[in-house]
């Protein structure tokens, strides 16, 4: 339950008997009220009380009324001020109210234009409290916000690192091994022909673990936005061709069968053919690693509903994805496939491609029932 708020009043005014009638009927109405018979004393009393509404006179000697609206509305802008005129000096309201008074009542002062003043002062400053509260409370979500997701990309830059430094420790350690030793052997002198052999077949070691260095370095440069697509145009078609080519073998193997479909009248697709190539092939192999026990894999291309852009699927019915794993997929080193098997830069990869080619990849899976996956090309534009 929100306290109940104690109104605090102000009232600023050189004549006594106004001090006096007017406190007491605010007192009688619930007000707690503190008074002043000068601008200046008024002004200290309002720093010192933190009313929320001031009732200040206009003409009184020294600081008048509109210069202690003025200061107050500078100093402590959420204070409510009303003031008091004398009857027919419209252009002195018309001032405060510009000031950003809240109200004014005129000379004498009437009861019931005391509490309509006062009434719509308290909506005022409730008004602004409410927006002041909500104000912090947006400001509170979206630094919220802002930290839930720099320690997502820490996290997951986090695990990038601890990934990038094991892949490539691995065979880096085995290729330093292998050059020390042949140091050593060359250190005893000239090579033997069985050493000679020995050493032909360390240096293929040495050569295919680098290459596999050099790859994961080139995926993670893919993903990380570092080389630029070149851009060519071609026919959807084509490019799913020359894909289904180079996976048809594995296909057979896997005792997958393969169903193509696309739409006539397609626009030209727009982009880095080899890159694009490698999203598919990817994909493909991705499905055939998900139906261990055979299945269906549909490869369809469709013109997306705006125009700019079409859809190649990929639609396989193995395993599916966990709900876990779902948004983790495309992150680098991600991997479910045992040691060895998967190492986990193939929907990485894609997605640094698609991004690199102003387009996207989507995903939809059924757990048991199997995945699609969409990539969003951008086509050629007709004229
Ligand atoms: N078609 C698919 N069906 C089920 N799971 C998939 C599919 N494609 C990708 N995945 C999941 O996403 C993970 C990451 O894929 P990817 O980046 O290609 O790495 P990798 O194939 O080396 O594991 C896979 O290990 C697998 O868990
Ligand atoms: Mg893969």
């Amino acid at each position: 339950m929100p306290q109940p708020i104690e109104w605090k009043v102000v009232l600023i005014d050189d004549e006594p008997d106004i001090r006096e009638v007017v406190s007491m009927t605010l007192r009688d109405a619930g007000y707690k009220v503190f008074t002043a018979g000068d601008g200046k004393t008024g002004l200290s009393l309002c720093m010192e009380k933190n009313p929320q509404i001031v009732i200040t006179d206009i003409r009184m000697p020294g600081i008048d009324g509109i210069k202690v609206l003025e200061i107050l509305k500078n100093d402590k802008p959420d204070t409510e001020v009303i003031v008091a005129t004398a009857f027919g000096e419209i252009d002195i309201a018309v001032k405060a109210l510009q000031l950003d008074a809240s109200d004014f009542i005129t000379k004498p002062i009437s009861h019931d234009a005391l509490f309509m003043a006062l009434k719509r002062a308290k909506e005022r400053w409730t008004a602004r409290m409410k927006i002041k509260e909500y104000t912090a409370l947006l400001e509170r979500e979206v630094v919220d916000q802002a930290k839930t997701l720099h320690q997502d990309k820490m996290m997951s830059l986090g695990r990038l690192a601890a990934s990038v430094a094991h892949e490539i420790n691995n065979p880096l350690s085995g290729v330093l091994n292998y050059v020390r030793l042949m140091l050593r052997i060359l250190e005893r002198g000239r090579l033997s022909d069985e050493n000679n052999e020995k050493f032909k077949s360390q240096l293929e070691l040495i050569e295919s673990e680098i290459s596999r260095c050099s790859q994961i370095v080139s995926s993670l440069l893919t993903f990380s936005r570092k080389s630029e697509p070149s851009a060519t145009r071609f026919r959807a078609e084509d490019l799913i061709q020359r894909c289904v080519l180079l996976s048809r073998h594995k296909l057979e193997l896997s005792k997958i069968d393969l169903t193509i479909s696309t739409n006539p009248g397609l626009p030209d697709l727009e982009g880095d053919f080899n890159q694009l190539q490698q999203c598919v092939i990817n994909l493909i192999f991705n499905a055939i690693d998900a139906m261990p026990g055979g299945g269906a894999l549909h490869i369809s291309a469709e013109k997306f509903l705006t125009d700019g852009f079409v859809k190649i699927n990929v639609k396989d019915t193995g395993t599916g994805i966990s709900e876990s794993d779902l948004p983790h997929i495309f992150e680098p080193f991600f991997t479910t496939k045992k040691d060895g098997y998967g190492v986990g830069l193939g929907l990485s990869t894609v997605y640094g491609i698609m991004e690199q080619h102003k387009g996207c990849v989507e995903v939809k899976s059924d757990r048991g029932r199997g995945t699609v996956f969409t990539l969003l090309i951008p086509a050629v534009q007709s004229a």
